[in-house]
């Protein structure tokens, strides 16, 4: 028998004043793009924004439904845009934020399962790892380096190729 141990490495910092320039500027273009969203059912807004590697970016944000599993992340709406938009071009940083309209908005909160087996799966497509920045309108911010950290042993292609 063996054990093992997975890792996730999550930078924290205090504020947005901490950040470098670039990593500062997306994180507040997250925060402003929550306005896009989509979401009279939860009041939770939440906004992402990627830089490519080529310096393209691309705004995602959840759109919700009255028939509720038709709603869609905003995760999965960037990386569905990136990939439609620019295709092959890597997505280096992704800052995610978000207005609770209905509570406090001054925390990071990270993304769903199912956005981390998409990122999981970008990543792995683009054999780039996607830097993840994350926080609230206000308040700590968290940075991951590497967004296949946020989902240990994840199910991938290679599982149903081999198999
Ligand atoms: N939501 C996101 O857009 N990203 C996440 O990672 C978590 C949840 C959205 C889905 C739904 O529209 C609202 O936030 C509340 O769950």
């Amino acid at each position: 028998m063996t054990k093992s141990e997975y890792i996730l490495t999550v930078a924290e910092y205090n504020s947005i004043e901490e950040l470098n320039d670039d990593d500062a500027w997306l994180l507040t273009e997250a925060r402003d793009v929550t306005q896009f969203a989509y979401a009279p059912y939860s009041n939770f807004h939440v906004g992402a924004i990627a830089r490519l590697i080529n310096g393209e970016i691309v705004t995602g944000t959840n759109q919700e439904n009255a028939s509720f599993p038709a709603g869609i992340c905003a995760e999965r709406v960037l990386l569905s845009s990136a990939a439609s938009q620019h295709p092959a071009i890597a997505v280096e940083t992704i800052a995610i934020s978000y207005k609770n309209v209905k509570g406090k908005s001054d925390r990071p909160v990270s993304p769903c399962g199912i956005c981390r087996q998409s990122l999981a799966e970008y990543q792995q497509r683009m054999q780039k790892p996607i830097r993840i920045i994350l926080s609230g309108m206000e308040g700590k911010v968290q940075i991951i380096e590497n967004a296949a950290q946020l989902l240990p042993l994840a199910f991938g292609s290679e599982d149903i190729i081999n198999h």
